[in-house]
């Protein structure tokens, strides 16, 4: 080995000699190279879309007003005329044997495997929530869990209905989906938003797959504008702890969707010399003297405090 590394013009006059052996071999069995080789062992070769529709009509017929029949006619990425065959593989074996074993199911294959064959054609194409990354898919939830391709009406292709897509995430996310039967939360039982408004289910640079605006921006930012900045004044959390600081996204017991039921609790959380629950890695200033906490004149902290989430004008975010 040690010789051939020094030699290696020789060492890969030989690997290459390895290499036609190894392919001869596999198409000639040793012992009998003049007979051809049983079907069985030829790998299958692609027959075209029209041979598919023989014996699968209905899935055809249904097929033509598939967004994929694009890939059959519009020779995208290459598949003309044989679409079927861009997801389910080379189908010669198959339509000569009718054998599920002879043809690729991507029902039947392992989560990263069936995306692999999604992202051959879609990785980082842009959809309506973004760029089609991955997220899901480290959790074993592949492309065809949200997207049945042979299937229709409401979770058709594409889940479009706020309703709709809401109801397949909560098929999964029951929890979450409990969340938002508290009083205090978006309207997403009635339909008037849904989950994909805050995640993108492709994925995102944001933890939690959370949906970005403009420059990775929190999704909350798209409807909520006014609290965006740049502020004269910012409040830290706003900007480091993010949203989540204070407010609970998916539903709450409390008004406003806050974290506790009083906004005192909220702030003093963090402006207190008391120790906290859930350390914060930053802590605020202690409320000055002028503060009677016992007094319930100092209790809504918001009262004056009216610009929690920063001020143009204000140091304290008294307006
Ligand atoms: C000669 C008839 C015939 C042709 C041609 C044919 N199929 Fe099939 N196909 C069948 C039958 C029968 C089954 C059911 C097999 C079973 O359940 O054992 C089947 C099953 C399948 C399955 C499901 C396999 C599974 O794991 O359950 C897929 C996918 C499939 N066919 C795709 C194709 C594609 C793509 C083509 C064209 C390249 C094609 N078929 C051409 C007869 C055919
Ligand atoms: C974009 C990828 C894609 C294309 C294109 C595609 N299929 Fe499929 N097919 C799938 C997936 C994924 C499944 C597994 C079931 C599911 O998730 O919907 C499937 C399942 C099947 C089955 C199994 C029966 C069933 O309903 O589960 C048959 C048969 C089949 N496809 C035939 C075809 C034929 C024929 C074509 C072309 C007209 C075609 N497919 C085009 C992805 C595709
Ligand atoms: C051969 C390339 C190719 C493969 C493989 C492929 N797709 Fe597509 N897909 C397309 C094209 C082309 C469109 C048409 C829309 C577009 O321009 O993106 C499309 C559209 C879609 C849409 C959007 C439909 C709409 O209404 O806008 C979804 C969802 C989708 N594909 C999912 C999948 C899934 C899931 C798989 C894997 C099982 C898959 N695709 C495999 C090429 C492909
Ligand atoms: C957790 C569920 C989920 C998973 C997993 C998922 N998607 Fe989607 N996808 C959706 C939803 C919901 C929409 C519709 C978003 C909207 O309308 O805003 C969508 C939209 C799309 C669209 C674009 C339709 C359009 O016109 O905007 C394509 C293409 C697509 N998905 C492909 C894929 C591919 C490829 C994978 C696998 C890598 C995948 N999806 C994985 C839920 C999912
Ligand atoms: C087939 C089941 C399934 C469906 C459908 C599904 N999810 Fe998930 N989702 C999971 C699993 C499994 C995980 C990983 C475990 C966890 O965090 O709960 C996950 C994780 C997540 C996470 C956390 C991701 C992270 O990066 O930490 C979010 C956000 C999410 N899903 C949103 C959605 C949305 C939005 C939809 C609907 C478009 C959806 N899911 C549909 C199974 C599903
Ligand atoms: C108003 C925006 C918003 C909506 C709508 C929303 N989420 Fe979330 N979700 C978030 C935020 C923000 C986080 C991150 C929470 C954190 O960092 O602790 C999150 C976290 C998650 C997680 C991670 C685990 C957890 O429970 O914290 C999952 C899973 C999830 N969301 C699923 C969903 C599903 C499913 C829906 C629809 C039923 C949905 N979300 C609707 C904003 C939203
Ligand atoms: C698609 C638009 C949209 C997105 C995205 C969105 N919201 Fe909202 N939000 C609303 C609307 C509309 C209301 C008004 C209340 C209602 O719907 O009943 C609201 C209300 C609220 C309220 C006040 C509830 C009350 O009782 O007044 C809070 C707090 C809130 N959102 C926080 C968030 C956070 C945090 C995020 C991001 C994780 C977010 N929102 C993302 C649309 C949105
Ligand atoms: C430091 C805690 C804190 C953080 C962080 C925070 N909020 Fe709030 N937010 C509050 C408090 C307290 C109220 C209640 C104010 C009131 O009742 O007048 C509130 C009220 C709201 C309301 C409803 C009233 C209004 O002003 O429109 C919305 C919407 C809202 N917050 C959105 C957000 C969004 C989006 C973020 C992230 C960018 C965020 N909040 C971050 C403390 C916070
Ligand atoms: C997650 C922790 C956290 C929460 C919750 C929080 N704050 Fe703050 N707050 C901070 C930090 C950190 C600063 C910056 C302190 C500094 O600059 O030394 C700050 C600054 C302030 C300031 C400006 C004065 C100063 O010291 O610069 C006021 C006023 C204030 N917060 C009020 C509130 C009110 C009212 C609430 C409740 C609605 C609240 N905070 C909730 C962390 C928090
Ligand atoms: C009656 C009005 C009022 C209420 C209610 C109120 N504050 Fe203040 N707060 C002020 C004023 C005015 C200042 C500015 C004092 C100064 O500049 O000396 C201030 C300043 C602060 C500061 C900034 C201290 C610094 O070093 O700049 C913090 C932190 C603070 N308040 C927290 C709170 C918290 C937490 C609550 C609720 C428990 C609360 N405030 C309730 C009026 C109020």
């Amino acid at each position: 080995m040690f010789r051939l590394v020094r030699n290696a013009p020789a060492m890969l006059l030989a690997m290459a000699a390895l290499f036609t052996a190894a392919i001869w071999g596999a198409q000639n069995k040793p012992g009998a190279p003049a007979t051809p080789p049983p079907a069985a062992t030829q790998p299958a070769e692609y027959v075209g879309s029209q041979t598919c529709q023989m014996c699968h009509e209905d899935i055809f017929n249904a097929f033509q007003k598939n967004p994929h029949h694009q890939v059959e006619t519009g020779n995208r990425d290459g598949w003309a005329t044989r679409a079927c065959e861009s997801c389910h593989g080379p189908g010669s074996k198959h339509a000569d044997s009718a054998s599920a074993a002879d043809i690729r199911n991507p029902a039947k294959l392992k989560p990263a495997e069936t995306d692999k064959i999604c992202l051959t054609c879609h990785l980082n194409r842009p959809t309506h929530v973004g760029r089609i990354n991955s997220s899901h898919a480290r959790n074993q939830v592949s492309c065809t869990a949200c997207h049945s391709i042979h299937a229709y009406g409401p979770n058709g292709l594409v889940p479009r209905k706020q309703a709709d897509i809401n109801k397949l995430c909560a098929g999964c996310h029951a929890d979450v989906w409990a969340s938002f039967q508290r009083p205090y939360k978006h309207r997403l039982p009635e339909g008037a938003m849904s989950c994909v408004d805050c995640h993108n289910p492709h994925g995102s640079f944001l933890p939690r797959s959370i949906q970005t605006v403009s420059a990775n921006e929190p999704g909350c930012f798209k409807c909520h504008g006014d609290k965006v900045g740049p502020f004269t004044y910012e409040h830290p959390p706003v900007r480091l702890e993010g949203c989540t600081a204070c407010h609970q996204p998916h539903g709450s017991a409390n008004p406003r969707m806050l974290t506790r039921p009083e906004v005192r609790f909220v702030c003093l959380e963090c402006h207190s010399n008391l120790p906290t629950p859930t350390p914060a890695a930053t802590l605020g200033t202690i409320p000055p003297a002028i503060h009677d906490l016992r007094s319930p004149r100092f209790q809504n902290c918001n009262l004056c405090h009216q610009k929690v989430h920063g001020s143009y004008v204000s140091r304290d975010f008294l307006k």
